[in-house]
């Protein structure tokens, strides 16, 4: 018996974070968070389950991934062993084979975990026949990596982090679809293309271990998801901005102050955030967010792209921008990388 299948997930960003775990088995969060997928950047996946096959095997951007490899068993390798245990009548006897590819260079610093995950539950769940609803597949999803989850839908996106220790309520909603607020952009700045030094698994394990101000993100956050919440279905986007920019610098604060420290930024992560804050003296209305990694993305309303990215540009250190827009849902594809 042999079941091909392909999906197509975007990546998301964070407006308000997640980080830290209550759970790291089940990739339960301590907090919700609320997401904009982004167009243009997104993960195919084919997956085939057969009898036929010896082993699994992973290939992601034509590179074979060695499957006694610890990363391989702490991402996929758990990912499929947690399939089986979930479905065990249909995925337990069979072996994977997946192919993965990102339309963005993997080395360009961008999460590729949130679209790659959603793209392989989705083709999980098609390969197999396992007919689960948007929530279950959110949850699959998170299983592979948090982020993932928020990746099952287009526009805005939050991740409830539910209170059951068995995960059946952390799952990811949409807020609004993109055609909710089309003019809304995220301009992606590559400041550096190596790959980062620590993980974001390891970083916020670390971050909920030591950090002093972990507490203090936490007390705050409820306020920070009903405000972006609110500023999204407002379409208001100074308070979305606003409040996605100091959470963003809530959650620096907090991995800055791990034992050791953890520091993602470089100078010109630290530029940028200084040139986003000189534009908004000048009216240019506009925000930063930053992920575990040096990159910043821009958050912005079409009128300004071109002054935004003017300005940029003519900084030295840039590698690539990339202006992205709120994306598509995941969805199947009929198109086969093998
Ligand atoms: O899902 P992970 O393990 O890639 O963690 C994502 C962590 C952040 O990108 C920093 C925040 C977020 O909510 O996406």
């Amino acid at each position: 018996m042999t079941k091909k299948a392909s999906a197509i997930a975007n990546s998301n960003i964070a407006l308000v974070k997640y980080w830290g775990k209550r759970n790291e088995d089940l990739i339960l969060p301590y907090n919700s968070s609320i997401s904009v997928t982004l167009d243009k950047i997104y993960t195919h996946t084919t997956v085939e389950f057969s009898e036929n096959l010896k082993r699994d095997i992973l290939i992601i951007n034509d590179k074979e991934i060695d499957t006694q490899d610890s990363e391989y068993e702490e991402y996929v390798g758990r990912f499929l062993k947690k399939l089986r245990e979930l479905y065990p009548n249909k995925a337990k006897n069979l072996n994977a084979k997946i192919v993965s590819k990102n339309n963005f260079p993997t080395a360009a610093g961008l999460a590729s975990s949130a679209s790659g995950f959603a793209a392989l539950a989705l083709a999980c769940n098609e390969a197999l026949e396992l007919n689960l609803s948007k929530k279950e597949l959110s949850i699959l999803a998170r299983l592979g990596s948090g982020s993932a989850c928020r990746s099952i839908y287009g526009g805005f996106v939050e991740w409830k982090k539910g209170i059951f220790e068995d995960g059946r309520d952390s799952y990811a909603e949409q807020i609004a679809t993109k055609e909710h607020w089309p003019d809304f952009r995220i301009i992606i700045c590559i400041t550096s293309s190596k790959e980062k030094k620590i993980k974001s698994r390891a970083g916020m394990k670390q971050t909920v271990l030591t950090s002093p101000f972990y507490k203090a993100w936490l007390e705050t956050i409820e306020d920070d998801i009903r405000l972006v919440k609110k500023g999204i279905i407002e379409k208001d986007f100074k308070l979305v901005g606003s409040v996605a920019e100091l959470n963003c610098l809530k959650m620096h604060s907090t991995m800055i102050t791990t034992k050791p420290p953890i520091i993602y930024w470089n100078g010109a992560t630290i530029e940028i955030i200084n040139l986003v804050l000189r534009l908004r003296e000048e009216g240019i209305e506009c925000y930063f967010t930053i992920d575990a990694g040096p990159q910043v993305k821009i958050l912005c309303l079409e009128e300004f792209v071109k002054d935004i990215v003017e300005r940029v540009k003519e900084m030295d250190e840039i590698e690539n921008i990339i202006i992205t827009s709120p994306g598509d849902d995941a969805k199947v594809t009929n198109e086969h990388l093998f």
